[in-house]
């Protein structure tokens, strides 16, 4: 009989040391995706707001927003390994500037240093989709909503399982599983992924349809303004496709 997967599953995950490297190399090499970027310059253009960047992982998205010349940033993650290796590339640059914080994003209510109103938020690369159950993924984007102001952007990424024929084929497949009861007993829900990755890590991540995400943004006071396969927004390069899959991106406004 497995345990399910649970927050502290994911973060272990993330402390690992296969982790780390992977999601350090790309902090250190990568920076901000083709497509981030461009979202970032349009949804995001005063470079004086305040924004909070959650699951900041080795400070790749971080990083490169203080490149672009943002300098009121927090970044959060419940990972202290990954958190270490962020602080260490920001002191590394001469940017001293950034607040990075470890916290859940399901439990940003505990967090005291996290007082004030934000001008908007990021959580970058699946991050939110890393989060096991729904009502938890819920409740981080009920957390940000608290932190932001009115108006404020929420960028965010998920997968799409409606995106390829491939894709609908493989979880019409898993759906039969679910029926019968023969899904890994490690997932929490139908979309769940649990997996050994290239990088020699496990990965946990939910993949939702798109109607999942506007339900729960309706729920939690975020409306969506934009979303977009991440192809039809930019030309990434091989080392980003190689970094990472195909996914969605969306950004939402806060009600
Ligand atoms: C796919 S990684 C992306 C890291 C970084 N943003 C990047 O793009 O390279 C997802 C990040 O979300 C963090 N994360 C997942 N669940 C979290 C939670 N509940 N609270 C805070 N951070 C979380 C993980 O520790 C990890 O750093």
């Amino acid at each position: 009989m497995s345990d399910k997967i649970s927050a502290e599953t994911v973060r272990r995950d993330f402390d690992d040391i296969h982790a780390v490297l992977h999601y350090t190399r790309a902090a250190h090499h990568l920076g901000l995706w083709a497509s981030e970027r461009l979202l970032i310059e349009r949804f995001f253009p005063d470079r004086t707001a305040c924004l909070l960047e959650l699951g900041c992982g080795a400070g790749r998205v971080t990083l490169g927003l203080w490149g672009l010349g943002y300098r009121h940033l927090t970044a959060v993650d419940f990972s202290g390994e990954l958190l270490e290796q962020a602080r260490s590339l920001a002191a590394e640059r001469g940017a001293t500037d950034i607040t990075f914080i470890q916290a859940d994003a399901t439990r940003l209510h505990e967090c005291h240093p996290l007082g004030d109103l934000y001008n908007g938020a990021i959580f970058a690369f699946n991050g939110l989709m890393q989060i096991p159950g729904r009502e938890n993924r819920r409740q981080a984007l009920r957390e940000i909503h608290r932190l932001c102001q009115t108006g404020a952007p929420l960028l965010f990424t998920t997968h799409d399982r409606d995106d390829a024929p491939s894709e609908r084929t493989r979880w019409a497949e898993e759906a039969a599983r679910w029926a019968r009861g023969g899904q890994d007993p490690r997932l929490v829900e139908f979309g769940d992924r649990y997996f050994a990755d290239e990088y020699g890590g496990m990965t946990f991540i939910h993949l939702p349809d798109r109607r999942e995400i506007l339900d729960d943004l309706a729920a939690t006071g975020w409306r969506p303004i934009s979303d977009s396969m991440r192809r039809d927004i930019a030309i990434e390069s091989r080392v980003v496709r190689e970094f990472s899959d195909e996914c969605r991106i969306w950004v939402a406004q806060k009600q």
